[in-house]
């Protein structure tokens, strides 16, 4: 398939998009042996893109990173529908990743990308029980019994849930926050057992995933995880 050369070079790891563009201007850029104009596009599949007289290469590092993904995206990588989608909010120079599990529309916070295909597997497999925290906004006061319920299993159309935990919770006027703790992963999950205890949610962010948690990342911004997250990573998911 065809594609801008620019989007081409900064997609196999090699330099951003703008430094791409520059080498294009500078002539140090090459399709099938003759130099490139900027704005030309090139099928890597059939034609030879060098930079700098090198062939690139689409085998591009093995790489994780944290999105705090703001709502009103979903977790794709292109939508039928032309909505937002959270691969627009990355660098090109990444390459393709592809976001661990999902995030609503309207949810926000720790999403994982990834072209680690065995541990976006692990990570979502439910046999590995990964805990994912939630910062949860409610309509409505949550209490004992709800709590009580939200922890020990609530019934919803897919079967009971696993235990869950329950932590800072603290009152809004009309509305509560607290945190929950969930080692599954069903569509919707969240929402579904608050609803189940009458209360509607207004707002939801998933603060931490395993070990990793989303910090200070501004919302719309993405970050490299460290050798050492991607360690306990790695451990937590059974890898
Ligand atoms: N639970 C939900 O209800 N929505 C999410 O996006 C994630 C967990």
């Amino acid at each position: 398939m065809k594609e801008r050369l620019q989007k081409l070079i900064s997609r196999s790891g090699l330099m951003s998009r703008r430094k791409a563009e520059e080498a294009i201007r500078q002539g140090q850029v090459t399709v099938d042996g003759r130099p490139a104009q900027l704005g030309e596009s090139a099928d890597p599949e059939r034609e030879e893109i060098r930079v700098a007289g090198e062939p690139i290469s689409f085998s591009s590092p093995v790489r994780t990173l944290m999105l705090n993904k703001p709502t009103g995206y979903i977790c794709s990588m292109k939508d039928p529908q032309g909505r937002r989608v959270v691969s627009d909010l990355l660098p090109d120079e990444f390459g393709r990743l592809y976001p661990v599990g999902r995030l609503d529309y309207n949810t926000e916070g720790l999403l994982l990308l990834t072209n680690d295909g065995a541990l976006a597997q692990h990570l979502t497999h439910p046999r590995h029980h990964v805990p994912k925290t939630y910062l949860v906004k409610v309509r409505g006061y949550l209490g004992l019994p709800g709590q009580k319920k939200l922890e020990s299993g609530v019934r919803l159309d897919d079967g009971l849930t696993a235990p869950a935990k329950i932590s800072n919770l603290r009152r809004s006027g009309r509305n509560c926050w607290f945190e929950l703790t969930l080692r599954e992963g069903r569509n919707r999950q969240v929402r579904r057992m608050c609803e189940a205890v009458g209360l509607p949610v207004v707002r939801l962010k998933r603060v931490a995933l395993g070990g990793l948690s989303l910090g200070e990342l501004e919302s719309g911004t993405c970050r490299l995880l460290t050798e050492g997250e991607l360690v306990d990573l790695k451990k937590i998911s059974g890898l």
